[in-house]
Parts: C-alpha cells; structure tokens; sequence
C-alpha cells in the first residue's frame, strides 16, 4: 500500500477554494485501492517555530541519538510517504506561516535529508510532491512575485524528491465574476494530472 501525504494548510477550512481542488485531486487516490492517505491539517498543528529552546532541544535528542522522539514524527512521516500533496492558499507573496513551521519541523538532517561532512542528500521517499494553490491577485505562475513555489521546489530537491508540479488558479479577487470557473478548471486539472498519476504507478 502506497502513502499518499495529504498537507492541508487551507486555513479559511470549508471556504477554502484552494481547498476544493485539493479535496478532488485526492479523492482520486482516496478511491484508489492502492492508495492510504494521511492528512495533516496545519491548522491544528500544534508545533511551535524553531525558537532557540525548540533548536537546542532538538539538537540535544540528535546528539544523544534520541531519534524515536516524537518531536520527530512529522519528519519521520514525511520521510516515509510515496506522494505528497501540499495545499495552501497564496498568502504574503507566498506560504502561510504555519505552513513554514510545519517545513522547520519535517526538515531535519538525519530524516528528511543527511549531510556527510561534505555533501548534502537527499533521504525522503517520495518521488513527486504536488502544490495546490489559489491566488487573489494576478499573479500568473512563474511571476517574480510568486515566492511560494520556488521556495516549495527548493525544499523537493533538497529532500530528494524529484518531481514538483504545480495546480494553481489566480485573479480570484481581483475578477471574482471569474472566480468560480477558474477553480473549476484548475480543479479538472488537478484531477486529470491525478489519472495520470495514477496510469504510471
Ligand atoms: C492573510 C491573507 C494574505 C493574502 N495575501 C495574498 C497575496 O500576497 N497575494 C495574493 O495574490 N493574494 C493574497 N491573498 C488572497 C488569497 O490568495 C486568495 O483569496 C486565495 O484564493 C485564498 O485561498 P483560499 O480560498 O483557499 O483560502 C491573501 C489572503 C489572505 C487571507
């Protein structure tokens, strides 16, 4: 059975159109025999940021080969997923912050990626994560302005994972006459990107 790692950082919840794409590309799965899947709602995510005390508690674990740790199940979980799927609204220019918490606790040497003294690698399973997303603004993919994306396929290669793909619909604000069909057809492009998938596995 495969593990598919359902992100879901759509924190407006039921309103989230980010959400509604997110929600049909993993049904796909969902229906998939093949296939469990995790979900990991951020919003109640109870993890704290990096602060100097979660830095040197974590550090002292790693020292003292502390690693069945809970503080390191997220990154465990991580680790081990076939597929991950992060849904998160465009917020800032980029990713909400619970978001990035998650991220500072799945990213972790050892776990998620190791170092040798020389080089860094990559340790994480999964061979493709897909970002799921909705803008306000007009802000197209591949804008200089859209920060979360690059930041999201920085982390896939860091961690080992070799492909990203991208569903998005923008200007949902800025032309909320319009809104509606562009989530439907980001929506029929996720799930069609879904079949694909699945045809490979
Ligand atoms: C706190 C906050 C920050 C936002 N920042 C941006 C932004 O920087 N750029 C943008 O295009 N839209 C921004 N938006 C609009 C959202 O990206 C847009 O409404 C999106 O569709 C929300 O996704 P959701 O419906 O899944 O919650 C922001 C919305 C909120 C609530």
């Amino acid at each position: 059975m495969k593990k598919l790692l359902y992100i879901d950082c759509c924190i407006r919840g039921e309103q989230s159109r980010t959400k509604i794409i997110s929600e049909a590309f993993v049904n796909v799965f969902r229906r998939d025999r093949n296939f469990s899947v995790e979900t990991l709602e951020l919003d109640k995510f109870p993890a704290s940021p990096l602060g100097h005390y979660e830095y040197q508690h974590r550090e002292a674990l790693l020292a003292q080969g502390r690693t069945d740790d809970s503080v390191f199940d997220f990154a465990r979980q991580f680790a081990a997923a076939d597929l991950v799927v992060v849904a998160a609204p465009f917020w800032d220019m980029g990713i909400p912050a619970k978001l990035k918490i998650y991220f500072e606790n799945v990213s972790v040497c050892g776990f998620t990626f190791g170092f040798d003294g020389e080089r860094f690698s990559g340790l994480c399973n999964a061979s493709q994560m897909v970002y799921i997303t909705t803008r306000g603004m007009d802000i197209a993919d591949g804008s200089v302005m859209e920060q979360a994306s690059p930041y999201l396929y920085a982390l896939t290669k860091f961690f080992g994972i070799d492909n990203f793909d991208m569903v998005s619909a923008y200007g949902l604000d800025v032309r909320p006459s319009e809104a509606e069909q562009a989530v439907a057809e980001a929506r029929a492009r996720a799930v069609s990107l879904a079949d694909t998938m699945l045809q490979r596995c």
